[in-house]
């Protein structure tokens, strides 16, 4: 809202009248808002400078003062308010093309053109199936469709963390801070069939939900999907593990601390 806009608006409310007869000036819930302010500040002030100005100013008659220092406390307050509570409808009144809409720009009467045939946009062909959707030719896939590093480790563990473990727990086994409070309790990772289960699987569950589990395509990119598959992994790794499996070295220092 500009000046001009602020200045009108205070006029509108020093005749009185209802916020909706200039709904013009601003927009919606925005206008009410700013409405209330403003008159809140009147009120207080017992609104005599402002209002006996525009007063004078719309009707050329001078009105008596009462009390005028509150209504000059006020005034800087009513600016400010103005000023400041409506610069959104600025932005939302931008000239634009909605999704869709209807347009005299292009002589088919779209306001988008469409892509050339064959193409698409870069960045979304999402060409590599297996790292989409965690499946080739419909079946899971069983190997992680990213390198296998430190860092997406890391990164899993991290997202794990933050994103499942108020369910899962940290350790996987299902025990979280939710379900403890009565959300329905999610099995296991370390039972035979999740530790058996293709990798896939749980980047699946994680894009498309799984029973009462609601999607997480929205909140995790397949990239941190696989890296939170791959801690999954680790996870149920980490609970069946044998010495057998500890690197020699790293095993005999084990042993030695024993
Ligand atoms: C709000 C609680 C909640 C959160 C958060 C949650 N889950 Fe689940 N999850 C569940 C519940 C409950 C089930 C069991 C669903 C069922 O069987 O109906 C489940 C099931 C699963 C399963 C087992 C599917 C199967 O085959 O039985 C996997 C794997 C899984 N979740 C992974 C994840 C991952 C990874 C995340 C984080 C990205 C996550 N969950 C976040 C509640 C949650």
């Amino acid at each position: 809202m500009n000046l001009i806009n602020a200045e009108a608006l205070a006029r509108c409310i020093a005749k009185d009248r209802k916020p909706e007869s200039f709904q013009w000036l601003l927009n919606g819930e925005q206008t009410v808002k700013t409405v209330r302010l403003a008159r809140w500040f009147f009120h207080r002030a017992k609104a005599p400078v402002l209002m006996t100005a525009h007063r004078r100013q719309l009707t050329g008659r001078v009105q008596s003062t009462r009390g005028g220092a509150p209504g000059g406390r006020a005034l800087p307050f009513v600016i400010a308010a103005l000023f400041f509570a409506a610069c959104r409808p600025d932005m939302m009144n931008q000239p634009k093309a909605k999704a869709l809409s209807e347009s005299d720009f292009f002589s088919n009467g779209a306001n988008a053109r469409q892509p050339p045939a064959h193409t698409v946009p870069r960045g979304d062909a999402r060409e590599d199936i297996a790292f989409y959707t965690g499946q080739t030719n419909g079946i899971y896939v069983t190997q992680l469709p990213v390198k296998l590093t430190r860092d997406v480790m890391s990164r899993g563990r991290e997202r794990f963390e933050a994103i499942c473990a108020e369910c899962h727990d940290r350790t996987g086994s299902g025990n979280g801070m939710v379900v403890q409070r009565g959300f329905p309790q999610p099995p296991s990772f370390h039972v035979d069939r999740l530790r058996n289960a293709p990798i896939g699987h749980f980047f699946d569950v994680i894009t498309n939900g799984y029973g009462v589990m609601y999607s997480y395509a929205t909140r995790v990119e397949p990239e941190d999907r696989w890296a939170i598959a791959a801690y999954i992994r680790a996870l149920q790794l980490s609970h069946n593990a044998k010495p057998s499996d500890v690197d020699p070295g790293e095993r005999a220092k084990l042993e030695a601390k024993k």
